[in-house]
């Protein structure tokens, strides 16, 4: 096959996503009936009902999506307090990650994340043959000290995952705002928030002050996470206005499917599932922090609907292992953590069938 030798450079050494095993694989693989998947940081509880109900009554599926997705983005500014012209919607948050390294990234430029930070930072730089810095974690989490000292001429983007996955880790308000002091303002510097409504620290970051202060700031947020809204697949960007016009050049016009801008409406609405989304995740965090503490089995405290469970032996095997009884949780060899297994907080019933499940594991 001729053709290999002319793939850009930086394609040939990605390793493809792995994506979280399905409940009707792992069923039929192991002859089970009954799963538990705490793999992919979902929200256990599902989507709010009114989320259901604006499903339901969806009908215009002949029709294209309104490729501006006015409403969605009106909605979206009442909720942030911006005009619609610092926002940008993404097929995913995961696409305005993909737009932003369109636009500044390639094989002349290089980027800046951390070590365990989110694998799609990296992906972006290397399908794009961008150079790329991963800087030593300080206790798992982003030491963005350590993020200056990799500064050059040809830095374009600075990824910062807050909380981060798979680690749970978070950055304060004061940590980022003294961090963005010392960048320059010709560097953009993505944070990326597709776990905020999970934070309950105090002292976590205000998002509109600093896209206030910084023009060379974007934020991206998911509606995969709490929204319950993963299928659909919607998030988007806030920044300056000029930096959104010149994403949505990169754009592609209907990214944003008229189901999925209709459901994120909805879910915006009702504010009350998201708080009861918000005390369950919390609750069940500590439950599963108690439990784990009972068991003497180390853990990184997260501030998302995720935990790293440190269980001081292959990762991989004791996910095997769980597989084979019925839990999926994620192995992260692949964020160089082969001694961690990443599970998401459930509902109490499968948190409970987890903790048991490990137990007959370790
Ligand atoms: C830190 C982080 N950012 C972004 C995403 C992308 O989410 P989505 O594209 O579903 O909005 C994820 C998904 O797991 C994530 O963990």
């Amino acid at each position: 096959m001729e053709f290999l030798k002319y793939i850009n450079p930086g394609i040939d050494s990605i390793k493809p996503y792995e994506p979280g095993k399905s409940t009707d694989d792992v069923m039929e693989k192991y002859n089970l009936n009954k799963i538990v998947k705490l793999a992919s940081n979902e929200n256990s509880l599902g989507p709010s009902p009114k989320v259901k109900s604006a499903i339901n009554e969806f009908k215009d599926v002949h029709l294209y999506p309104d490729g501006d997705g006015k409403q969605l983005k009106s909605k979206i500014s009442e909720v942030e307090l911006l005009s619609d012209k610092n926002i940008i919607l993404g097929n995913g948050s995961n696409e305005i990650l993909e737009i932003v390294s369109q636009t500044f990234l390639s094989e002349r430029s290089e980027c800046i994340f951390s070590k365990h930070a989110f694998v799609v930072y990296k992906l972006a730089a290397k399908v794009r043959g961008c150079n790329f810095h991963e800087v030593e974690a300080k206790s798992w989490g982003h030491d963005l000290n350590k993020f200056i000292e990799h500064i050059n001429e040809k830095t374009r983007i600075i990824f910062i995952a807050n909380p981060n996955n798979p680690t749970g880790t978070y950055l304060t308000h004061y940590e980022i705002d003294k961090f963005l002091q010392k960048v320059s303002s010709d560097i953009i510097v993505v944070i990326d928030l597709a776990y905020y409504e999970y934070v309950t620290a105090d002292d976590y970051i205000n998002a509109l002050e600093i896209l206030n202060n910084y023009k060379n700031v974007l934020i991206t947020k998911s509606f995969s996470k709490i929204h319950g809204l993963s299928a659909l697949r919607v998030g988007y960007g806030m920044g300056n206005k000029k930096l959104i016009e010149i994403m949505n050049r990169v754009r592609q016009p209907f990214n944003v499917n008229s189901i999925a801008q209709k459901a994120a409406i909805a879910s915006l609405d009702d504010t009350n599932y998201l708080q009861k989304s918000i005390k369950h995740n919390t609750n069940e965090r500590e439950f599963l922090y108690k439990c784990l503490k009972e068991m003497s089995i180390n853990f990184i405290p997260s501030q998302g609907n995720f935990i790293c469970i440190d269980v001081n032996q292959s990762g991989r095997k004791v996910f095997e292992l769980l597989l084979k009884k019925g839990v999926i949780v994620r192995p992260i060899e692949l964020y160089e953590m082969p001694n961690f297994i990443r599970v998401t907080i459930g509902q109490r019933l499968e948190n409970e069938f987890f903790i048991q499940k490990l137990k007959e594991c370790l």
